[in-house]
């Protein structure tokens, strides 16, 4: 059985599907949520379902070992993110998944997270969106792609309407691309 960390800034809502896909799994577990939003979602979501949580400020991220420290206590196997918006620390690369709501390379970079991915989609034109799931490295949205999943966008869709399309193919794809990386540890 594995143990699995979920770093999240915001609402939570892959964190918390991540928790309830992996709640009864026989290859991990969710055993730990981090962020550095106390009033994060993900951490209400995380306490709601019972997961033990960590808030770190940037100090403590950046020059500080109390993150991996608690990476060790709760002897973490594998990490991943989900909506987390703080380029990692090398003490984190580790070929571990992230998530990004849009089609890398385009879309990408340093802004681009969240609704303003969204934004930028719709008023570029585009006739489809989708997910990037990729190993972080040391830049933004730029390490290894693992698997990309896409969904056509009708030209009237709005930035909350491609939202919810690309949501939906993140609580479908991503728990099963992280599922595939736990059997090769
Ligand atoms: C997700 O759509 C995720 O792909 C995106 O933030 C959202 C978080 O939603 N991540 C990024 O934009 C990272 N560049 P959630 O908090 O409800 O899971």
């Amino acid at each position: 059985m594995k143990n699995i960390a979920i770093f999240a800034s915001g609402s939570g809502s892959n964190a918390e599907n991540l928790i309830r896909y992996f709640s009864a799994h026989p290859q991990g577990t969710v055993r730990l949520v981090l962020s550095n939003k106390a009033e994060a979602g993900a951490i209400e979501r995380a306490t709601r379902l019972g997961v033990e949580s960590m808030v770190f400020d940037r100090d403590t991220f950046y020059n500080s070992e109390q993150v991996l420290a608690r990476l060790r206590q709760e002897r973490i196997d594998f990490v991943v993110l989900a909506g987390f918006l703080w380029l990692v620390p090398d003490y984190l690369i580790a070929a571990y998944p992230n998530i990004h709501p849009a089609l890398l390379p385009k879309y990408g970079g340093k802004g681009m997270y969240g609704d303003r991915v969204h934004q930028a989609v719709v008023e570029a034109g585009e006739k489809e969106s989708g997910i990037t799931i990729h190993r972080v490295n040391g830049q933004y949205d730029s390490g290894d792609i693992i698997a990309q999943h896409r969904v056509p966008l009708a030209p009237d869709d709005t930035p909350q309407e491609v939202a919810a399309k690309v949501h939906a193919l993140e609580y479908e794809y991503y728990p099963q691309a992280v599922e595939a990386e736990l059997a090769k540890l």
